[in-house]
């Protein structure tokens, strides 16, 4: 043993020794960081980073996570790939907190790839059955009034792989293909009003600009209650992978129908019934029969800390952190269980509660070292409880790849692993 690792070891058992009067949860976390410290930047010592001076303004015009952040990152599952340009990646929900997704982790489904639109050649088509046929600028509609919103994007295939059993170990890839941003946009109804809707006008076809011609139908009901054009995230212009410049927010409803890259909306009187309605986006029920334009993602939650991605580091105080959200609503409530399900306690939902989008909730526990069968379940304002995954298994069977909101069981083992399992 060198002269340096002694007394590395030394100064951190008087470390730990000076530190024994604090909450068990400090004295916790401080041992599992000092796992990888060095001494030398440790207290009493003065650290590297204060002996010299940093890095300047301006050497990062676009700021990036620092460098030690640089495993929180969206994820691809290998077997779900077939092609990059026909795939998708997760949110890494375990590695977040708080309701807001950051633009660069935000998950990405795609059918053609990213397509790269030039602004200024970005227009927008209005047609069908109205009045006076538009089309739009990217700078016509960024000079309409505009509305903000905080809204949670869920794929409708967001734990499609989950409905036969557990399968997938973190909560990036059973829950990851969710994500929730403030949106900056202008009213559909807006649009729709200055082309003047026929009065027999039910529906619209919204399709994309991307390589896939990404197309659906949508009820035009759901377009004049709050859909919107939306052209910024979270402050700045939609990334790429999110459809720059101009997207369609479908508040609630499966991500399927947030058109990106928009170009053309058709008015009509019936649905168009395009692919991704018919052969895609149906769950298949257990009679043979599926069940179609099933537009609406029902109340859901998961915990995202701890998770299979994110262990417990240790016995003590421990916060367990989660997201939940629902398309019919405001989130009223959601209940943690420990036990599988047995028993339930109310959680303590923190931050703002926005319609149709995302809550954090906290629970705290006293954690032993005892085997715990983490649970949530989420309660909107419908009256809405979310169901086990064998309730909706009665209903649904198990041939469905959309639309799967059962609860989400994580074990966590006496060493603080976590697994993805299922209670009967
Ligand atoms: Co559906």
């Amino acid at each position: 043993m060198t002269e340096r690792t002694d007394k590395t070891r030394a100064t951190r058992r008087r470390f730990l020794a000076g530190a024994a009067g604090v909450a068990a949860a400090g004295v916790t976390a401080a041992r599992a960081d000092n796992a990888k410290s060095l001494a030398k930047n440790l207290p009493p010592n003065v650290a590297d980073w204060s002996k010299s001076l940093g890095e300047g303004v301006g050497v990062r015009a676009y700021g990036t996570p620092s460098k030690f952040e640089k495993d929180v990152q969206r994820r691809t599952v290998g077997w779900l790939t077939a092609t990059p340009e026909s795939s998708v990646s997760f949110t890494p929900l375990h590695q977040l907190d708080g309701i807001i997704t950051p633009n660069g982790l935000c998950f990405e489904r795609h059918h053609g790839g990213i397509a790269e639109v030039d602004p200024n050649d970005y227009r927008l088509m209005l047609h069908g059955m109205v009045d006076k046929p538009l089309v739009f600028t990217l700078e016509d509609l960024k000079r309409l009034p505009r509305v903000n919103r905080v809204y949670f994007l869920e794929c409708a295939a967001n734990s499609g792989m989950e409905w036969r059993g557990a399968q997938l170990n973190g909560a990036q890839y059973t829950h990851g293909m969710v994500h929730c941003v403030q949106y900056t946009g202008v009213p559909l109804k807006l649009l729709l009003e200055q082309a003047g809707v026929k009065p027999n006008a039910k529906w619209l076809m919204v399709e994309g600009g991307d390589a896939a011609g990404m197309n659906r139908s949508l009820p035009l009901a759901k377009a004049l209650d709050d859909c919107l054009i939306a052209y910024r995230m979270n402050g700045e212009m939609l990334r790429p992978e999110q459809g720059y410049p101009v997207r369609l927010v479908v508040p609630g409803w499966e991500g399927n129908l947030w058109i990106k890259w928009l170009r053309r909306i058709k008015v009509g009187d019936q649905p168009w019934y395009t692919r991704e309605e018919t052969s895609k986006y149906t769950d298949l029920l257990e009679d043979g029969k599926a069940r179609q334009f099933t537009f609406v993602m029902d109340a859901k939650s998961v915990i995202t800390s701890p998770s299979p991605q994110m262990p417990v580091h240790g016995k003590g105080f421990m916060v367990i952190s989660g997201l939940a959200w629902s398309g019919r609503g405001k989130v009223s409530r959601v209940d943690v269980s420990l036990d599988g399900g047995r028993n339930w306690r109310t959680a303590k939902i923190d931050g703002p509660v926005f319609d149709k989008s995302c809550v954090r909730f906290y629970y705290e526990h006293e954690w032993t070292g005892e085997q715990l069968l983490l649970q949530s379940r989420a309660m909107d304002d419908s009256g809405y409880v979310q169901p086990s995954k064998d309730a909706l298994r009665k209903i649904r069977g198990v041939n469905s790849i959309y639309h799967n909101n059962g609860i989400q069981t994580w074990a966590v083992k006496s060493d603080g692993e976590v697994e993805n399992v299922e209670v009967g």
